[in-house]
This record gives C-alpha cells, structure tokens and sequence, in this order.
C-alpha cells in the first residue's frame, strides 16, 4: 500500500470482550501489529487516531457472569479495567480505549439500527429460534452449543464455529444443547431484523474479491472469497437476550442489538468520545468527505476468528448507511499457539500479560519483540518459552544490547563520552548505504504489514553495526590512531540513533532508552528530524539494554503451565454443578445413619453387593454398585449414610430398599460417605 496516498488514518484493533484478562495470542493477533503501524505513521508525521474499547455485550459477559455467580456489570467493570491497564503497560498507543457500556455507544449504535430501518433495509422475519423451558429463555449464540456441519466439531457455538471460522445460526448445528441446562433446547416462535447479506452479495463481489484482490492478506482474500462462494444469507440484527444495547423499537421490548452489530460501531463511538475530550470533529475520521482526496484511510487490525464480521457484515452495514468510509484494508492475523496447544482460556492455557508483567516486570519490549517475530500473519505459530529464551537471549542481548554497550563503553573510555568535531553523518559510504537501505525495508515491509520482516530489517542495522565494529576494530585502532577510532565510534553512534528511530514502532520503551543514553532530549524521534550531535556533546552513562533470561525462569514458566494443565484436567472431570433445588425439595429426603448388617455378591453381576442394613426404623435389603471397591467380608459392621425413603426398585430380581451415599472422585473410585464418629443406626442426616 502507498501510505503517502493518505492524510489521514482511523486505525482499530479487535474489542477485546470484557469477559477475561488477556493474553500473549491477543497482543499478537490485533494490537501489536496495529501498534507497531500507528506509531510509524506518526512518526511519518501522519494525522492518525488508534481506537479501541472493551467490547461488554453478548453472550461472553452474561455466560462468565452466571459462572461466576455474579452480574454482567460487575464482570464488565472488573475486566474492563484489567484490560485497559494491560494495554498500557505494553505500550499499545491507543489514542482513545472505550467501552461499549458507555450511553455515547448506545446511543450510536441505536441511531445505526434506526437509520437501516427506516431505510427499509432490514427484513423483518419470524422465525423458530432455540428455547430452554426449564430456565424460561431464548437461547442466543453463545447459549447453544452442538457440532458444526462444515467440520464436526462438537463444540460449535449458535453463531460460530471457531474451529473452522465458519459463522452459524444456532439452527445450523447437529445436535445442539443448552449451555443453560445442558438439556436440548425446544424451537419456539420470534420476530427478530436481519440485515440482508444476500442482497449485498454482488456489491461485496465487487468491492471485495475485485477491488481489493491486491491489497489483502492472502488469509484474509482466502476466507472472504471462500465465503462469498458459499452464498451469503441474511442475518439477524437482533437478539432475544437481556443484555445488551435495546433495539430501539416499540414492538422489539426486551430485544437487544446483536454484538455483532453493536460491536464494530464501538469504533466509531469511541472515536466520537476522543473528539469531545480533544475538541477534534470526529466526522473527518468516518465520514466521507466531499473531496474523496480527503477521506481518512480506515484500516481495521483483527485476529482470523474476526474476519467475516469485519470483511462483509461491517462493511455491508456501512455500504447501507451510505455516509461512511469503508475499510481500505483489515490486516487480519491467524492464531497463536502456546507450546504445541492452542492457547485456552478455560484450560487456562496461556501466557497472560497481568501474570508476565508480574514475572518479568520491566520486559515488555522482550515480549513485544518475540511476539513481533513470530506473529501468525499469515498462518498459525507458536510461541514457547525456549524459543523465547533464545531470542532474548541470542538477539536482544547478544546482537541489539551487545552493540549499543560495546560503543557506548569504548566512547566513555578512550573519549569521556565526548563527541567531537562535526559529526552529523556517517562517514562511511557503505554503512551510509545499508542504513539507507533498511529504511526503505522496514518502511516497506511495514506498508504492506509484513511487520516480521520489517522488525528482522531492524535487527540487520545492529547487526551492521557489529560488523563494521568487529571490522574496524577500534580497541587495536586506538593505540596506534585515535582520530580514526573516534570516526569509527562517532559512526557506531550514528548507527544506534538510527536503531533508536528505527526502532521505535517495534521497542518503545528500549527506544526511549537508547534515546535516554545518548543524552537525546526528545521523547520520541521522527523520520524527518534525525539524530545528529553538536561538537561536544557529551553522552549518558552505558546501560544494559537487555538481561540474558537465565534457564531456571524459563523452567519456571514451563512448570506453571504443567500444574495449569494438570488442574484443569481434574477441575474438567469435575461433574458440572446441577441447578438450585428448594430447601422443601432437600428436606423431602430422608437420609439416615444405618449400619451394614449382612454382604453377599450378586451372583453374575461384577458390581453389584446386596446388603442389609439396620436404619434405626427396620432391617431392609439394599443392593449397591460398590463391589469394585469393598470386597462383602470387610464392610460388616461399618455405618453408611442410606437415602430410606426411595421408591423401591428391583435390581436383578432383588428388591432394593433405598439407596447408599458414595461419594466419588473424579477417576470414578467411590467411597462411602460416614459418620465421622460411631453414632446410633436411624441419626437423621440433614
Ligand atoms: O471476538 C472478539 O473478541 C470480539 N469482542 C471482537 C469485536 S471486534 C469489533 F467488532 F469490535
Ligand atoms: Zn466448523
């Protein structure tokens, strides 16, 4: 892409949902790359704002909020800020972080659905939607589960398939279920509004797959034309779901927005709020101008699972407003995987930002770089904590660091960190030439999001340096001429004020530092105004850039996730948790001490053991599954806690008079459930 076409940039990266803190595959899926972008172009001297939000309606926060036993709000309110904070001790540059809660998003996001609906965009359908009977609600989305007909996973959600990116109406899945009651759902009338995909189909064709063949990722082109060939079909604007943004109509009480529509305009009400606390007018940033020259360049960063919503179902919502800008690009990013796994929030597979800021406080341009060197730009990668450890290490620490330290050292040594003479170039030509050359790479590369090959661009420039430095050697050169060891110094500065600008986008915070060193008195430094010395300047003190990751921290964090992976395989056996009874429903059991009198097998069966127990009321057979785990001679005698007042069944042609308590772990062993001290046969348990 040719960023000089543009004036003016509206860049957004992905809502995280409020549902969850995040994680490694979140910076490298939406907001690094989008950072890394951001602050070149200001650094360009473009006009560019960074938008983004928590995204805090749907399914996500009202599911986490009923695990939790608490309210949607207070998940929005504790994630939200969680978020915000994790954000900005990474460094992404937001110009503006919202939140979807906030009324300026309703408000926008209802005036979008009214100015569709009076443009008779949508079509108004009843249709036979997933009900739960037992907990008397619609299921939306993310309350349904079943398995995906494209792919056969089995635990497809009502409006997505993650594992095939394929977008679903819960009506599409193989035997679906309640994520409410685990039960399957019954169908049940309602009206909802769908935004008419199909009737968009040839626009997108051509705006899409033909105008933009050039300019998207292969992965992002790849699923859109794959879809587009599919056919589109309408769908729902609208949910029957008690949390949300309301639709705005009389006759749709208690409807919500879909997130999905809601959502992506979060952008534009985030924007809105910027402008009011900046005094900027906001319309310049979404709106079409009328000199098409000036219309900003819209450009939205997501992960792989974001594509259809953000390639076809965003844009068809601004293609049928008609007053706004549509996307010049969508930069998607694939998946990150966690040492050989994909990275589970409820497996807790994952590297999360607030427990690595604890970890490694101080290092997050270690993780910016390692995450920007494998980023899944255009398939999945992996991240693990060797390759991490590496890359620190043999990188950072040995290419970047190494060099920077090495200049600084000899510069305070042989000249008391005293630049002499006039010295704003490079006075060698073909360092000169390789400087100049990596610009155009990294400014390159980053034009067209190749931000891998642009942050390797980077790293070529300290690696220049050590050459030229192991080439000239000025340790031996001093002895015998200090005027050529000086140029040769007084270039190697030259070379880390270039890493420094260059590297800005990538390593703000080790930018800021290098800056820092060389006693550069700007905060940041643009691509017009380089870095050159006055004679006499005198530089800072030298200081470690970077520190070798030693291999117990790397162990550390492999243990870690092996006691996560070992907790959830046994919090995952856990039988789910059954919905609440009334206290009448508790009291209506008779549960009793009783004590065993008699034992026998049941002839032909392998876990069957018909007892006779003593209740305290009478003597009355019961037979047990527990032969597996008591042999009949050694269970005599022993008290158990026996439900009296079952139905009595027969089992095996016995006649079983109740039922035994066992409690069961999660390999299944059962084990009996007893008075902690001898107590009388007939003591009521309640
Ligand atoms: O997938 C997600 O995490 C969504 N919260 C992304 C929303 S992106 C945009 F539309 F706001
Ligand atoms: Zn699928």
């Amino acid at each position: 892409m040719k960023q000089e076409l543009y004036k003016r940039y509206t860049i957004t990266s992905a809502l995280p949902y409020a549902n969850g803190p995040l994680h490694i595959g979140h910076l490298a899926g939406a907001y690094i790359p989008a950072d890394i972008f951001v602050r070149y172009l200001r650094l360009k001297g473009k006009d560019v704002v960074y938008i983004c939000g928590s995204d805090e309606h749907g399914a996500a926060i009202t599911i986490k909020a009923k695990k939790e036993g608490t309210t949607p709000q207070q998940i929005i309110d504790k994630y939200h800020q969680q978020i915000k904070n994790s954000f900005e001790e990474f460094g992404i540059a937001f110009d503006f972080y919202h939140r979807t809660s906030a009324a300026i998003h309703h408000e926008t996001s209802k005036e979008f659905f009214l100015n569709l609906y009076h443009k008779g965009e949508f079509v108004e359908k009843f249709s036979e939607q997933y009900y739960d009977a037992e907990f008397d609600q619609f299921l939306a989305d993310r309350y349904i589960t079943g398995t995906c007909p494209h792919c056969g996973n089995e635990n497809a959600y009502g409006d997505q398939c993650e594992k095939c990116g394929t977008s679903l109406n819960p009506t599409d899945l193989i035997n679906p279920k309640s994520t409410l009651s685990g039960k399957t759902p019954v169908l049940r009338p309602t009206k909802h509004w769908y935004l008419p995909l199909d009737k968009y189909q040839p626009w997108l064709e051509k705006w899409l797959l033909e105008g933009k063949k050039d300019k998207l990722k292969p992965n992002v082109y790849g699923q859109c034309s794959s879809w587009l060939k599919q056919g589109l079909q309408a769908r729902s604007m609208t949910r029957d779901l008690d949390w949300g943004v309301d639709v705005p109509l009389d006759e749709a009480k208690g409807k919500k927005l879909y997130v999905w529509l809601d959502a992506p305009i979060g952008y534009i009400s985030s924007t809105k709020q910027w402008a009011l606390d900046k005094g900027k007018d906001w319309e310049k940033y979404w709106k079409k101008q009328p000199n098409e020259a000036d219309n900003s360049c819209l450009i939205h960063f997501i992960g792989k699972d974001n594509i259809v919503f953000h390639c076809i179902t965003f844009p068809s919502i601004l293609h049928a407003h008609g007053d706004y800008i549509l996307p010049e690009n969508i930069p998607a990013n694939e998946f990150l995987n966690l040492e050989g796994e994909k990275l589970s929030t409820s497996r807790n597979h994952a590297v999360w930002l607030h427990e690595y800021l604890q970890d490694f406080p101080g290092k997050q341009d270690e993780l910016r770089y390692v995450l920007t060197s494998i980023l899944p730009e255009t398939s999945d990668s992996e991240f693990t904590w060797k390759d991490y450890q590496a890359r620190v290490n043999n990188e950072l620490v040995a290419i970047l660091g190494n060099f920077v330290n090495r200049v600084m050292v000899l510069m305070h040594k042989y000249f008391e960190g005293k630049v002499s003479g006039t010295s704003a170039h490079i006075t060698d030509e073909l360092v000169k030439s390789d400087i100049a050359k990596a610009y155009t790479e990294v400014e390159e590369s980053i034009g067209s999001y190749k931000f891998r090959q642009a942050l390797a661009a980077v790293m070529d420039v300290a690696r220049l340096g050590n050459r030229y430095l192991t080439e000239k050697e000025p340790w031996k050169l001093y002895k015998t001429d200090p005027e050529q060891t000086r140029e040769v110094l007084q270039n190697c500065l030259h070379i880390i004020g270039h890493l420094g600008v260059l590297m800005q986008p990538f390593l703000p915070f080790s930018a800021k530092k290098i800056f820092a060193m060389l006693h550069i008195n700007r905060d940041s430094v643009d691509y017009n105004t380089p870095v050159w010395f006055e004679d006499g300047h005198s530089l800072g003190q030298a200081e470690l850039l970077f520190e070798k990751v030693e291999d117990s921290v790397i162990e550390a964090q492999l243990n870690k996730l092996k006691e996560r992976a070992n907790a959830a395989a046994v919090s995952q056996s856990t039988a789910p948790a059954k919905a609440n009874i009334s206290y009448e429903q508790f009291t209506s059991m008779d549960i009793r001490v009783g004590t065993i009198l008699t034992a026998e097998k049941v002839a032909k069966t392998k876990k069957l053991l018909k007892l006779t127990i003593d209740t305290g009321i009478d003597q009355r057979t019961v037979v047990s599954g527990i032969a597996e785990y008591y042999a009949p001679e050694t269970i005599v005698g022993q008290q158990v806690s026996i439900l009296v007042n079952l139905e009595p069944r027969e089992i095996k042609g016995i006649l079983s008079q109740g039922m035994i308590l066992m409690a069961e772990n999660s390999e299944g062993k059962l084990t009996f459930v007893q008075p902690a001290e001898k107590f009388e046969a007939g003591s009521v348990v309640r």
